[in-house]
Parts: structure tokens; C-alpha cells; sequence
């Protein structure tokens, strides 16, 4: 065409060769899938982080070329464990933290504070995004950490960053970059709880694995995993915030008890779960009270609340006590979610005793799942949660019959098959 029929201007047209539509993939002669079996795989794909806890719940250490997003509250600890992993990070390669809300002389102070050999770490303190891809392509690091996407903008689409499509474009911008260098990237992302509105949900989907980064009791972090696209999203990582940062907790199985002398109040029971791939012991604090308006509700944020409701309808068709006139509160001690079924007869006892408002004695562990006809069911794991329990100094563990008869259990050990058994056992001394 001569004259463009939009803007009115003579020969402004330029050829560009398209692909014919219909002829795609015809041509190619590399057009053949690969056998499964033949393609190469490599561990080196996967760096060392330099802590056990962040290698546990990334599946088994960084991978090259892999997007995490590691979401939480401001002041929660996100920078801090960023700069702890660039500098611990095993690689020849270079690592660069980019900082959008820190100059390099806070970032500075925070290293010395933590520690930490600085002479290893790059750092940039820069919000446009054509110019921290410029300092990528130049560093070519093998880790890069954005901190935070909520500071990144583009030019092209404004300079107000924090909006959806800023986050959108500048996470997809540097994404892309990442994978054509097969270097991991960081992107650290606030999530508040009331109102945000760009957060870093709009960019969950587009990487590989999504932490959040939260607090448990006092100076305790949980990491765990929403997605993980290498990895199972099971494991959990537990740090605790000190005076020279982030540390690895040394023994993870007892730091959400509470470790009361004597007596423990009604409503309390400790259970070993299974959390991951290891046995951590968790305090289930429960509490009933006569329901306002008579309709009883459920309150939980730890367990899931259809659990709760679930355990309270088998206690009051199998024990005969009400709660479908009481309003429910369960919390988990030390502020960890918990959903694997080994916390049903747990969660059991735990409302039975605040129903009854009879503590169960101390130094009672409890594990076992439930089904809706009030039996109690095996679960896995059992020798190593009795171990776990034994290590703790527990004197006994209500636990399910074994899933083989043969297994001999040791003497602290009550094997129970019924909630009414269970309800038995457990309180007495
Ligand atoms: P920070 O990593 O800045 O949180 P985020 O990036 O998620 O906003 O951590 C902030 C808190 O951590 C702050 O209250 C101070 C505390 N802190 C320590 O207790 N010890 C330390 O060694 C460091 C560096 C921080
Ligand atoms: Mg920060």
C-alpha cells in the first residue's frame, strides 16, 4: 500500500515475512518428540543456598534458572533472608541483590550486622527496570534477588510502580530474563493484611514457586511453599530472627510447645504430626462456650475449620456431648498450619477435654485419624513419631493400632481403636 489509510503518510509501509499459516511445522525436520528415557538430566541443576531449611523447602536446593516469589508482611524478615541466601548461595557464579528500598549503605549496615563476608555480594539499589536488566546482562549472576517487584517500574507503561500491570510487566520482563540466562531469580513481594491491592498474587502464577515467609510465636519464621513447580509444597522451613538474623532452628520437633510443668489447662493436647518430611510436636488449644443467638460457629485459622466441625459432629454422635449449641475456637500452638489427618483424634481430645473442661494429664501425646463412624485409623509414620514423642520426654502416646498387627509397640504406647477408647485412655493419669 502507498498511503497508510490510519495516519495519512505516503510509503511509510515496511515488509515484514511472516510464517504462512497452515505450513507450520511441515517444514521442520526436528519436528519428533524426544523419548523420555533418553533425556539427560543433571543434578547440578540445583544449587546449594547455603542453609538446610531454604534447601528443604525449595525440593532439594535453587534451581538454575527457576523463579521463586517469596511473599509476606513488611518487617517480617524478607531482606534479611534474601541477603543471607545471596551470601550463602555454593557457586562460582556471580550473586547481585538488587534493592529498590534500601540504599547500598543500609544494605551495607544490615550485612555487617549479619555477619556476612560483604566482598561476595553485588548489590544495586535501582526501581527502572531497563536499567536492572541492564546491570543483569552485565553481572550475569548465577542468583539475583529483586527486592521488592512492588518498587519495579517501566517506563514504557508510566513511572508509578506498584500497580498491576507495573508488577505484571516488569515480573514478566525479568523473568524472561532469567530463563534466557539460567540464572534463579528472587522476586520479594509485601503482602499486607488489609487492603493491598496490587500484591504479589498478580504474579503467583507466572513463576515457578511461591514462599511465604510467616511468624510463628515470638522470634520463630516459618517459610512454606503455595506452589512449587520443582518440588513438593510440603516442607517447611523454621528460622528464628536473633540479633545477627536469620538462624536455623537446632531442634525444629519441640519449638511450637509450650513446655508447661504440671498440669496443662483444659483444652490442650499435644500431637506429633508429620509435617513435610520430619515429626514436629504441636500444642491443639481448643475452647467451647454456649453459642450467641444459638447458632454455633466454628473459629479456626490453623486447622481447617471443615476438620473442626467434622471432629465436633463425631463427638457428639459418639460421646454424647453437645456442640452444635457451642461456638468453637481451635488454634495450634506456635502459629503453624496443620492438615494432615494424624491431628483428627489430637483435635478430638483437645475439644472433648475443653467440653468437659477436664485437662488431659500431662505429658500425653495424642495421634491418630478418625472416621466419621468414630474408629480410630492407622497413620503413617508411627515409629517416628513414638520416637519423636520418647525424645521429647513424654511418658505416653495414644496412638492408632499399628498398621501391621506383628509390630510390637513399646510400653508407652496405648494403642486405641475407638474415640470411646481413646476418650478412656486418655484421661486417665
Ligand atoms: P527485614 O528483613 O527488613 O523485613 P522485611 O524485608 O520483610 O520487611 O527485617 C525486619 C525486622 O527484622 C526488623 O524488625 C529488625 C529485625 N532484625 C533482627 O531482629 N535481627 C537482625 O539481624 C536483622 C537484620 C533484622
Ligand atoms: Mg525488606
Amino acid at each position: 500500500m502507498g498511503r497508510c489509510p490510519e495516519c495519512g503518510s505516503w510509503n511509510s509501509f515496511e515488509e515484514s515475512v511472516g510464517k504462512a499459516s497452515g505450513q507450520k511445522g511441515r517444514e521442520r525436520a526436528d519436528s519428533f518428540p524426544t523419548p523420555l528415557s533418553s533425556i539427560q538430566t543433571k543434578e547440578t541443576l540445583r544449587l546449594d543456598s547455603g542453609t538446610e531449611e531454604m534447601n528443604r523447602v525449595l525440593g532439594g536446593g535453587i534451581m538454575k534458572g527457576s523463579v521463586t516469589l517469596l511473599a509476606g508482611e513488611p518487617g517480617i524478615g524478607k531482606s534479611t533472608l534474601m541477603l543471607q541466601l545471596v551470601a550463602g548461595v555454593q557457586s562460582g557464579g556471580r550473586t547481585l541483590y538488587i534493592s529498590g528500598e534500601e540504599s547500598p549503605a543500609q544494605i551495607r549496615l544490615r550485612a555487617d550486622r549479619l555477619g556476612i563476608q560483604s566482598s561476595r555480594i553485588e548489590v544495586y539499589s535501582e526501581t527502572e527496570l531497563s536499567a536492572l536488566l541492564r546491570v543483569c546482562e552485565n553481572v550475569k549472576p548465577v542468583v539475583v534477588v529483586l527486592d521488592s517487584i512492588q518498587t519495579v517500574y517501566s517506563e514504557d507503561i508510566g513511572s508509578v510502580p506498584g500497580t498491576v500491570n507495573q508488577i505484571k510487566l516488569c515480573a514478566q520482563e525479568l523473568i524472561d530474563w532469567a530463563k534466557s540466562r539460567a540464572a534463579a531469580l528472587f522476586l520479594v513481594g509485601h503482602v499486607t493484611k488489609e487492603g493491598y491491592i496490587a500484591g504479589p498474587k498478580v504474579v503467583e502464577h507466572m513463576v515457578d514457586t511461591v514462599l511465604y515467609f510467616d511468624s510463628g510465636s515470638a522470634e520463630i519464621r516459618i517459610l512454606h511453599c503455595a506452589k512449587n513447580r520443582f518440588g513438593s509444597v510440603d516442607e517447611i522451613g523454621i528460622f528464628e530472627m536473633g540479633e545477627r538474623g536469620l538462624q536455623q532452628v537446632d531442634n525444629p520437633a519441640s519449638v511450637f510447645l509450650s513446655h508447661r510443668v504440671g498440669e496443662q489447662p483444659p483444652g490442650v493436647a499435644v500431637a506429633p504430626v508429620y509435617e513435610g518430611s520430619r515429626i514436629l510436636l504441636v500444642e491443639i488449644q481448643s475452647l467451647a462456650v454456649p453459642a450467641k443467638g444459638g447458632i454455633s460457629r466454628v473459629f479456626s485459622e490453623r486447622i481447617d475449620t471443615a476438620r473442626v466441625s467434622r471432629m465436633a459432629a463425631v463427638l457428639e454422635k459418639h460421646l454424647k456431648v453437645r456442640f452444635s449449641d457451642q461456638d468453637i475456637y481451635v488454634n495450634v500452638g506456635g502459629g503453624i498450619r496443620i492438615s494432615e489427618v494424624g491431628v483428627d483424634l489430637p483435635l478430638c481430645l483437645s475439644l472433648y477435654s475443653a467440653r468437659i473442661n477436664q485437662p488431659i494429664p500431662p505429658l500425653t501425646a495424642i495421634v491418630g485419624e478418625i472416621s466419621l463412624a468414630g474408629e480410630v485409623h492407622p497413620v503413617g509414620y508411627l515409629d517416628r513419631r513414638l520416637k519423636a514423642v520418647q525424645e521429647m520426654g513424654f511418658s505416653r502416646l495414644i496412638s492408632p493400632p499399628p498398621k501391621e498387627k506383628k509390630l510390637q509397640l513399646p510400653d508407652f504406647c496405648f494403642p486405641v481403636s475407638s474415640l470411646a477408647e481413646a476418650a478412656r485412655s486418655g484421661f486417665q493419669p
